[in-house]
């Protein structure tokens, strides 16, 4: 087992030469980002922008006065901006090193044998939108976590192996404690960017033959029975973000566009994105 740090390095050390294969995936993300729309008004905050690969860089910087990008893997996102020319780009902000959860240290520290603290339980919730913003230029216009989440929660399981009786209560606390995070992070008027990849071809092989057009459909049934990766069903989370106390009041809208597949690998992922309006 190695600590989520050494974990998240080998990650996007692994899928750093996989520009070509992240093309759709890219379209779709960037798109959803503004690029190709023109305006150069709003600053985009990225999470979980790694190798960049998922990020048409001179697209965004060309709808965007200002990029922000976040990683704990403060080299992925330099080799990232330069592979795509954009190195030496003052308007695209780099923040690597950064822990989006505050808690990472203390996932390093559990194990299957730990019980998780009511203490540390309160943390996840409250830790990443009372201390990861003191690090970062916000609010922002627009905030995205890109296919982030399910790397927090896995390095989670990766600590407490996925037996441990806390494991739900500890995923949960995760994802609220994320969702808060965003939230806070965006500008009254803003809009956060929420894409997650929900579940892939190894759990649900059929993944590879469902017609495009089904895809919705075919997720609106999976998160019904419960399909989906741990901590990422998308109707769980929609259900935080109209119900949460602090997530409901500051959501004023909340937009699903159609769902997409993402090939890493050997596996397809099925990836939910959801856009939310802050009030
Ligand atoms: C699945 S990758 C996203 C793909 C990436 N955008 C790309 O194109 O390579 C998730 C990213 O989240 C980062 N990450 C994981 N845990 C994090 C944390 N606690 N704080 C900040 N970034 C984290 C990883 O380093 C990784 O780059």
């Amino acid at each position: 087992m190695d600590d989520p740090r050494s974990r998240q390095v080998r990650f996007n050390a692994g899928s750093r030469d996989q520009w070509a294969g992240f093309e759709e995936h890219r379209t779709q993300v960037s798109a959803l980002l503004g690029a190709g729309q023109s305006g150069a008004i709003s600053r985009l905050c990225v999470l979980g922008a790694g190798n960049t690969n998922d990020l048409d860089l001179p697209a965004l910087l060309e709808a965007q006065r200002e990029v922000h990008l976040v990683d704990l893997d403060p080299r992925a996102l330099e080799g990232g901006a330069f592979r795509q020319g954009q190195g030496h780009e003052p308007r695209l902000l780099l923040h690597g090193g950064l822990d989006v959860t505050a808690m990472i240290d203390t996932f390093a520290r559990w194990s299957p044998l730990d019980r998780v603290a009511p203490g540390d339980l309160e943390a996840l919730v409250d830790w990443p939108s009372r201390r990861v913003p003191l690090a970062l230029p916000c609010p922002f216009d627009v905030v995205a976590s890109t296919c982030l989440l399910s790397q927090i929660v896995g390095n989670a399981f990766e600590s407490l192996g996925d037996q441990h009786p806390q494991l739900d209560e500890t995923v949960a606390a995760i994802r609220l404690g994320h969702l808060r995070l965003l939230a806070r992070l965006a500008r009254p008027g803003g809009r956060v960017v929420l894409i997650s990849d929900v579940v892939n071809s190894d759990r649900v092989p059929e993944l590879l033959k469902v017609p495009d057009s089904a895809l919705a459909g075919y997720l609106n049934d999976l998160s019904e029975k419960g399909g989906t990766i741990r901590g990422m069903n998308p109707t769980k989370v929609l259900n935080l973000l109209r119900r949460d106390p602090v997530l409901g009041s500051k959501i004023a809208g909340i937009e699903v566009p159609a769902p997409w597949r993402w090939k890493l690998h050997r596996r397809i992922y099925l990836v939910w994105a959801s856009i939310w309006t802050i009030a």
